[in-house]
Formats: C-alpha cells, structure tokens, sequence
C-alpha cells in the first residue's frame, strides 16, 4: 500500500495514451492498490493510472457503492445523456459541466484477467467515460460546456 503523487493538469504524461495490460502480474496488483489509496487518501470517486505517472489502461473507480478496479476498459454500449458537474483531481480548484451517456456498460479484465462488464448509470456513467478519457490523453476540461473556476492558485 501507498499513496503516489498525483500528477497535475500541464504534466505532459495526462495527454498520453496509455497501453493494454498484457499480464496481470503483481506490478499491476500493487498499481491497483496504490491507486485505490491514492484516490481515497484525495477523496476521489476515480482514478486513472495515467494520473499517477503510469501510461497502462487501468482504472479505479468508487462512486460509494464499492470498488471496482478496471483492466483494459472498453465502452461497448451507451445511452441517453445527462449533464453533471465534473471535476478532476488533476485539475484542482476547476469544475466543468460535461455532456455524457445517461448510461454505459463497459467491457474490462478485473484482477484475476477475467472479462466482465460493467452497467453504469448515472454519477458512474459519468466516472466510468472520464477515467476512460483518461487512458485516451483527454481531460473533462476539453469537453466542458461550462468551466467553474474556485479559487485556483
Ligand atoms: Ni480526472
């Protein structure tokens, strides 16, 4: 377990894309568990590895109805659209309204490299498209229709 730095918005690594896990081996495990720490020592509902230095497609995510760690998340349907108030804990101090799919159900390995999906609706649709942007190199402050600034420094 440890938290890792989170890497901030003008880090040129947050507009990488990052790579497919190929083998699930204990880096990836010890990558998950550093990551879930970090976003719960930040007080996140997501993360991205990208955001903690590391350009490999994994997620974590816990919008508090648990957590769900993510390899190689593909969206493979969605639906309807809502807008919500975003941020991110690379961008502190900004919040943005985004457009986004009313509800998604991504395809990804868990741990054990098994397939499984994922139905999100709501604030996890939500989590789920951001965190996936992440893994493509894009911020919510590229699709916002709105930006909030709140005392950035
Ligand atoms: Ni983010």
């Amino acid at each position: 377990m440890a938290i890792r730095a989170i890497r901030k918005d003008t880090d040129e690594i947050l507009r990488k894309t990052a790579k497919k896990v190929e083998k699930i081996d204990q880096r990836i495990i010890t990558l998950l568990e550093d990551m879930t720490d970090t976003m719960r020592e930040a007080g996140g509902v997501g993360l991205a590895a990208p955001q903690i230095g590391v350009l490999r497609r994994v997620v974590v995510i816990d919008v508090g109805e648990g957590l769900i760690e993510v390899i190689n998340p593909v969206i493979v349907y969605e639906s309807g659209e809502q807008m919500r108030e975003e941020g991110c804990l690379s961008i502190p101090g900004i919040t943005g309204i985004v457009k986004r799919p009313k509800k998604v159900i991504v395809r990804a390995q868990n741990r054990k490299g098994e397939i499984f999906e994922i139905v999100g609706e709501d604030l996890l649709a939500v989590a789920l498209c951001h965190e996936i942007d992440h893994l493509n190199g894009i911020l919510f402050t590229d699709k916002a229709i709105q930006i909030n600034e709140q005392g950035r420094d």
